[in-house]
Formats: structure tokens, sequence, C-alpha cells
């Protein structure tokens, strides 16, 4: 089975060559993101694998169906960007959805922690020898109310994290259940309550922008807000206006809504034509990582292993369960 492998990484091409290994798919490594201008690098393969930043639109879904691919191997857990109304009869779409929910939620409080003990100023700082504690003071977790919008996998690793630090936790999720030490409650009180948010629910329509200039308005006055999630989860530009108001205590943002053509490069001899991404970047109260949550040496295990057997699966059995 060959397979093209879009926006590919070093990281990826280490995992997936062990993956893959006497398993008798042929990865075909591409270091370009699929869109509609390089949907044509997949001729002649019978599968094309994919990342967040990749695009499966109609135009391109219908593309890959003319050149005969057959299968979308998402080698992450989000689907926001695969039109899956398009790929419907045309392409069997999968993805794998837990590679480690602890990644992700322990880069979510390792950026929370990093943030409110200025830990990243520190890093700076010792590294001059300057020793000077002014403007690092920070506050306890111990006692803080934390909310957490999306109780799937991540969400509750993150919530017993925030649990270990003695804190309240609030959750809001569509599909609310019992679940010890957490409090299910609506998406307003958990606004109201919460000294920190942190956003843990897919992108979907629904979701687009819940964190709005008018959710803002309701949270307490110097809230903290993570997004380990999906940058579109958050109006971004609001989220400026409330930082520079200082609503907003501080973001931990490792998802961005326009990151498609920026995280995951170097592009530090460029000029970066996002300004709000930009004036986010500037302040000293927002921390950004690239799309960097799942990145430990296990989820990539985990990524490369699935995908492999994912496909497998698809070509041997005809079926498989982590389809779309
Ligand atoms: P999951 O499917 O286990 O949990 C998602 C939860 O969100 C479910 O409980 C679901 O009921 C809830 N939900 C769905 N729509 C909602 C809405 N409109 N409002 C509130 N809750 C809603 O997913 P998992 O594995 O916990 O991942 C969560 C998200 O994390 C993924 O959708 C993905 O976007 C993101 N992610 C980010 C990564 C990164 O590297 N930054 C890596 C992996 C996932």
């Amino acid at each position: 089975m060959k397979i093209a492998f879009f926006d590919a990484k070093q990281y990826d091409k280490e995992s997936f060559e062990i993956a893959a290994r006497d398993s008798g798919i042929e990865f075909k490594f591409y270091d370009t993101k699929l869109n509609a201008d390089t949907a044509s690098l997949a001729r002649g393969a019978d599968g094309v694998c994919i990342f967040v930043s990749d695009t499966v639109d109609r135009e391109v879904a219908e593309k890959l169906h003319s050149l005969g691919v057959k299968y979308i191997a998402l080698r992450c857990a989000g689907y926001n960007n695969v039109d899956l109304k398009a790929t419907e009869g045309k392409l069997r779409v999968v993805r794998v959805p837990a590679y480690s929910p602890y990644a992700v939620a322990e880069h979510a409080m390792a950026m929370l922690l990093t943030s409110i003990r200025r830990i990243h100023k520190a890093y700076i700082r010792t590294k001059d020898f300057n020793f000077s504690l002014s403007g690092l003071t920070g506050f306890d977790l111990h006692g803080k109310t934390v909310g957490v919008v999306g109780m799937g996998k991540i969400g509750s690793v993150f919530s017993d994290i925030c649990r270990g630090f003695g804190m309240r936790i609030l959750a809001y999720d569509k599909y609310p259940r019992e679940l010890e030490g957490v409090e299910f409650t609506g998406l307003d009180r958990l606004f109201a309550e919460s000294d920190i948010i942190s956003l843990h629910c897919p992108l979907t329509p629904e979701s687009y922008h819940m964190i709005s200039g008018d959710a803002i308005a309701k949270m307490k006055k110097g809230v903290m807000i993570i997004n380990t999630s999906r940058g579109a989860l958050i109006d971004s530009d609001a989220l400026l206006e409330a930082i520079k108001s200082r609503r907003v205590g501080g973001a931990c943002l490792d998802v961005y809504e326009e990151e498609g053509d920026l995280f995951f490069e170097d592009l530090s001899g460029h000029i970066i034509s996002d300004d709000t991404l930009a004036r986010l970047i500037t302040m000293p109260n927002v921390l950004v990582t690239s799309h960097q949550a799942f990145l430990t040496n296990e989820a990539l295990k985990n990524i490369a292993d699935v995908t492999v057997s994912n496909l497998l699966e698809l070509e041997r059995d005809g079926e498989c369960a982590n389809e779309l």
C-alpha cells in the first residue's frame, strides 16, 4: 500500500518508519501541506496521511478521488479540517482518536504553571545572571476554581491533575455525566466562577468562537484562559482586546485560529503579517506554543502505530473502528 504523507516533519518520519516496518505500507514523505495545489502529489497512492494543517475541502476531496486515492488517514484526533460531507462515498477517513491525553493535559498544566509563576521570564533572567524577583509574583493554584470545557479524555486527565493541586473543578460538556470531584454546570456559571478556564472540546460549528467578547464579559476579571484544543474556539481579536483592557489576566495558547500557515514552521527571519497573533505574542501575560501539546515520545509512537493499523484494517478487513 502506497501512502502520500503530507506535512512530514523529521519526528514523523522516524516514528512512522519504525511503525511501518514489515507492514507492507510504503510512506512517501512530502514537506508540503495537502491542499488543492498539492493534491496531485498523491497520484498513484492508495491513501494520504495528513495532520491538522492539511486541508481536505470539497475541491481536494474530489481531486484525491479522481486520482484513485481511497483513504485519508488523519494522524491526529481532531478532524475539523476535513469536509466529511465531501468525502462521503468517495474516500474513507480514519483518525487516531486518542494517542496520549496525558501529553496534552500535562502541556496545558505546564503552560499554566509557566505563565502564573513567570518561569519563562525567570529562565531568561537567570541565564543573564539577573537574580531579581521583581515582577515575578505569581498566585497559588490551591483553592482556585478551574472551569474545564469539554470533559472528554483530555479534559478528564487535566481535571485529575488540577485536583492534585487542590483546585475546585467546574465542568461544561455537551454530554454531562457523573464524575468524582467534578461539578458539571452551564457555561455561564462556569464563566462567572472560574479563575482559570481550560478548553478541551472539539471545534465544531457550535463551538466556533465560544470564547467571544460576550463570553469574556461574563468571566471573572483577571481570568486565565488556556487553549490546547483548537484555535477557533476563541475569537482572537476579542481575546486581544480583553488582554489589553486587563479583563483577561493571561492566556496560554497552544493553538491559534489562523495557525495553518504559521505553526510548525521556523519563521524567525520573516515578517509576520498576522497582526493579532503578533500583538498577542508581545503581551507579557500571553504564552504561545505552536501546537506542541501532543509532542511526546509516547504520543508519537501511538500516533504512528494506530495510523498504520488503521490503514491495514481498511485494506485487509474493509473496516476500521477508527473510521469517521
Ligand atoms: P474527546 O472526544 O475525548 O472529548 C471531547 C469532549 O468535548 C467530549 O466529552 C464531548 O462531549 C465534548 N464536547 C463536544 N462538543 C462540545 C461543545 N460544543 N461544548 C462542550 N463540550 C463539547 O476528545 P479529546 O481527546 O479529549 O480531545 C479534545 C480536543 O483536543 C480535540 O478535539 C482536539 O481538538 C484537541 N487536541 C489538541 C491537541 C494538541 O496538540 N494541541 C492534540 C490532541 C487533541
